[in-house]
């Protein structure tokens, strides 16, 4: 009876480690656009940026557009604009996250 509690007990720790370490959100391109209806006013919903100032997300690297969302989320990227998407994403999980950079990678090249 111990026993199968201690074993659950590390099958869960073990678990814990591997969502931390691992890659655990799988993004699905196709939930995207329903959870971008905002961000396609500045990053446009073919992700060309609507104004020269914002960025292209458009065929962009995957795990780059992961972590760079949960930078603004962390705050670990600063500024005024940083802030502002800070804002953006305050509402998101880490799957919404993954489905939206999934979404944006998987655009290909006009
Ligand atoms: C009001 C315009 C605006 C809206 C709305 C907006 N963004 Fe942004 N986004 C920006 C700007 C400006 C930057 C650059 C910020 C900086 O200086 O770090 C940016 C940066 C980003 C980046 C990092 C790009 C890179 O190359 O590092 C991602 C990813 C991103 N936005 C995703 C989103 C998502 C997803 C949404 C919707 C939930 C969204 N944005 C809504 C203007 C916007």
């Amino acid at each position: 009876m111990v026993i199968k509690k201690i074993f659950i007990f590390f099958s869960l720790i073990s678990l814990a480690t591997f969502n931390v370490l691992g890659e655990p959100y799988q993004g699905n391109a196709s939930l995207g656009p329903l959870k971008t209806p905002s961000c396609g006013f500045c990053h446009g919903m073919d992700g060309i940026a609507t104004m020269p100032s914002y960025p292209n997300l458009r065929g962009q690297n995957e795990q780059y557009l992961f972590s760079s969302m949960k930078a603004y989320q962390n705050g670990n990227r600063k500024g005024d604009f940083a802030e502002m998407m800070r804002t953006q994403l305050s509402a998101l999980n880490n799957q919404d996250l993954a489905d939206i950079a999934a979404f944006y990678a998987t655009m290909k090249d006009k």
